[in-house]
């Protein structure tokens, strides 16, 4: 198989109807920080076990085509002593791998932050995808306010992330390309709005010239909300602003748009993926792949006991089925009461 076919098969694996991913990504001090939330200390076997527990639950495939996964992961065994990529690919699900290494500051940019780890990436994918990852994912972050994020930032990390995507394909890894714009602060609908389009410009921009195949990448940006401390808008105000920013400048070749949640809640980031995907003609397909917002409920549910096991998946395949339904605009909020 040439690298291109390699490329437009995982695509055909990742984007396809009713399915989205599980982002099951969280760095160490990330994993450390939900655990903590629900009484649970972060070691190797917590995190092993809770891991096996929802990438087990029975017919999870039917609603989620890939994972993300930490690198701890990708070379962890399940409880059964199944390879977890193994595992994954048993339930015809993609196992996928997060490769950037952190963000820091930007320096002579105060408030920016940049993303790191492109040194060595491509023999780092190289191993990756001995151990059976088919993609990738890089995210960039980008804070609002007035002023930020400036200039600088948009465009060192536009170009970081293009960078990323071209060596992932030059190796038959698809790569997701994730900027997200934080939801943290007081900014408005439209603010929101306006960064969105700068960054997702830049972002585009610099793909083109890395050569970069749109053919074969996942877009995973943030919906367009207002900030976190200035209150909601309804899903039509959030379908309406993510869509008329996407339209203006995510080319009609990207073959998905998988969300990501960035700290909406489960059910608000399903009533909002719903909206986006009831708003008539898009020529991409619009997805999920949330981290928090696939495995609150799950977590809360296991609460470090393996006992609990079988509720924590009923907890994942509930939110999974759900945003399976959002994917064509099937779901309705009653559907919340049902188990
Ligand atoms: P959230 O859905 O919790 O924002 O996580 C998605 C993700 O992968 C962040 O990089």
């Amino acid at each position: 198989m040439s690298v291109k076919q390699e490329l437009l098969a995982t695509i055909a694996d990742l984007v396809q109807p009713g399915k989205g991913i599980l982002a099951a990504d969280e760095s160490a001090p990330t994993i450390a920080k939900r655990f903590k939330a629900v009484g649970v200390e972060s070691t190797e076997a917590t995190r092993r076990e809770y891991r096996s527990i929802i990438f087990s639950t029975p017919k999870l495939g039917a609603h989620v085509s890939g994972v993300i996964l930490y690198q701890e992961t990708l070379e962890q065994l399940s409880l059964d002593d199944v390879a977890i990529p193994k595992l994954l690919a048993s339930q015809g699900i993609v196992p996928g791998i997060k490769v950037d290494q952190g963000k820091g500051p930007l320096v002579n940019a105060p408030g920016d932050e940049i993303t790191y780890g492109l040194d060595g990436l491509g023999t780092r994918l190289e191993h990756y995808k001995s151990m059976g990852a088919r993609f990738a994912k890089w995210r960039d972050v980008f804070h609002i306010s007035d002023t930020l994020p400036s200039f600088q930032a948009i465009k060192s990390n536009a170009e970081v992330l293009a960078r990323y995507a071209a060596v992932c394909q030059s190796m038959g890894i698809v790569p997701i390309v994730e900027p997200e714009v934080l939801i943290d602060g007081n900014h408005s609908i439209e603010r929101a709005a306006e960064v969105s389009e700068d960054v997702l410009l830049e972002v585009f921009k610099a793909l083109h010239r890395h050569r970069v195949d749109l053919e074969t990448m996942v877009l995973k940006p943030s919906m367009v909300t207002p900030g976190k401390e200035t209150g909601k808008a309804s899903p039509e105000q959030v379908a309406e602003a993510t869509l008329s920013v996407f339209r203006r400048v995510v080319p009609a070749a990207v073959p998905g748009i998988f969300f990501l949640s960035g700290g909406q809640t489960p059910e608000e980031s399903t009533e909002n993926l719903n909206a986006l995907n009831s708003m008539g003609y898009h020529p991409w397909e619009l997805s999920f792949s949330y981290g928090r917002a696939l495995q609150e409920p799950a977590q809360k549910a296991w609460a470090g006991m393996l006992d609990n096991a079988d509720k924590a998946q009923a907890a994942m395949k509930k939110r999974a089925r759900l945003n399976g339904l959002a994917r064509s605009g099937s779901y309705s909020p009653d559907m919340e009461r049902e188990d």
